[in-house]
């Protein structure tokens, strides 16, 4: 990237950038077109899109990833925080294989899965008992489910902008689940909980990530989720914490870190070791009718909840690798991370703010923090389509919204390459940031 590319208006500035992305992936191109020809636009998960066309993966070792052009990247996306132990720690590869080698498929519990819950249990203080899925939605959708079963009510409220699953975008999604349900904004304390009052016995429950993963890396302040524990708890409606995301932030999950206890959690990610996982679990009087000798016992259904591989990777990774101990050292190097950014913007007084907690941050026009969603969402989007060009250029690959994400296998040389990289965009790209700041105020 030099200075002398098109930077005084945006629009220029990311046709430039854009020029260049297709003229350096030739092969993710060609991988592209011929996979429109029996994907629709090329793609099976939509996040994973992004103008001109995606980078196609050829590989990843540690926190390394190689395109199918021969670049070599830094993996700052993290596969959105699935990919906390990188891409092939020793210890998760041994456990697949252990798993492999004692044969798959066996249609019974297995040695592993009550390992897992146990670990689980142990470290999450709102769960006294788990179960599992096979993805998040899948575990947000079963929580949701639990919780209309258990109050014998029907809605649900959610923030408006919050993501919990392919099925559960709510307002502005055409094939969200068909719940009855009500939208809040987020980090509305007052707001959220006089709809709850005003709700009473209609609400069974409220799902709320206690920070906005995708919706931008927001943190729910803790007067808003205290509030939303206070106001369910007066109105019998169960709160639930999404912490498929969070629950990375600290040893034990951002509810434990905060102090906050939610009637059910839902988990995924990295719990899996890097599999496809999720869960749900929290109260026992809740989720013991799950208990299949009941007569009157809830199903749950699930012909992979439990399959060798995940089970075996994610206790490896949970009890070997995330020990707690390097919970708090990872997160406490994302807040360094995020710091030294914010400090590089603050530095050339440019209008741009580094938002999120530990492990987890995302990049916004404009010099002060969005508080919800929406509010991050209305923001210069283009700005940050740039930046995520032009980190791609400089070998660092992050998720195109803006999000940064921190993995096991990183170390000073991965930051450092970082900063660089994100100090070359702030020099490069000074007017058009200047320029987007002004439209947020
Ligand atoms: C907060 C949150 N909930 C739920 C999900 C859905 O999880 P999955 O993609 O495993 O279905 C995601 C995925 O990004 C998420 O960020």
């Amino acid at each position: 990237m030099t200075t002398t590319l098109a930077n005084s208006d945006l629009d220029a500035a990311y046709a430039d950038a854009a020029e260049r992305f297709v003229a350096a992936n030739p092969k993710s191109r060609a991988i592209q077109e011929q996979a429109e020809k029996a994907m629709p636009g090329g793609n099976t998960r939509t996040v994973l899109h992004y103008h001109p066309f995606p980078l196609r993966f050829a590989r990843g070792e540690g926190c390394y990833l190689w395109d199918a052009d021969g670049h070599q990247l830094v993996d700052f996306l993290g596969e959105y925080t699935a990919g906390l132990y990188g891409h092939s720690d020793p210890l998760i590869r041994d456990a697949i294989k252990q798993a492999a080698d004692d044969g798959w498929v066996l249609g019974g519990p297995n040695l592993l899965e009550a390992r897992l819950a146990q670990a689980v249990v142990d470290r999450f203080p709102a769960l006294e008992r788990v179960r599992f899925t096979n993805s998040g939605t899948e575990a947000n959708m079963m929580a949701v489910a639990a919780a209309r079963a258990f109050t014998g009510r029907d809605r649900v409220m959610a923030f408006r902008g919050a993501y919990h699953g392919g099925l559960l975008y709510f307002a502005g999604s055409p094939l969200n689940a068909p719940f009855d349900y009500v939208m809040a904004d987020y980090n509305d304390a007052e707001g959220a909980a006089a709809l709850i009052r005003e709700q009473g016995d209609r609400l069974a429950c409220v799902l709320v990530e206690p920070m906005c993963g995708s919706g931008g890396c927001i943190p729910g302040t803790e007067a808003f989720l205290e509030a939303l524990r206070g106001a369910t708890e007066a109105t019998g409606a169960l709160l639930i914490f999404d912490e498929v995301m969070t629950s990375r932030l600290s040893p034990e999950g951002l509810h434990g870190l905060l102090g906050i206890r939610p009637d059910l959690v839902s988990l995924g990610k990295y719990l899996g070791g890097g599999l496809s996982f999720g869960a749900f679990g929290g109260r026992a009087d809740i989720l013991d009718r799950f208990d299949p000798r009941r007569p009157d016992a809830w199903p749950h259904a699930g012909t992979f909840n439990n399959n060798v591989f995940t089970m075996s990777a994610g206790l490896a990774g949970l009890t070997h690798l995330y020990t707690p101990e390097r919970a708090v050292m990872l997160n406490a190097a994302g807040d360094s991370l995020r710091g030294r950014m914010n400090d590089a913007i603050a530095r050339r007084g440019l209008p741009m703010i580094v938002t999120g907690r530990g492990s987890m941050m995302a990049v916004h026009p404009g010099a002060t923090a969005p508080v919800s969603p929406p509010e991050a969402g209305k923001r210069p989007r283009k700005l940050v389509d740039l930046m995520h060009l032009d980190l791609i250029a400089a070998g660092i690959y992050t998720a195109r919204r803006g999000m940064s994400v921190l993995s096991l296998p990183m170390g000073a040389a991965e930051f450092d390459r970082y900063i660089a990289g994100f100090e070359e965009f702030l020099d490069a790209r000074r007017p058009v940031i200047e320029r987007a700041g002004e439209a947020v105020r």
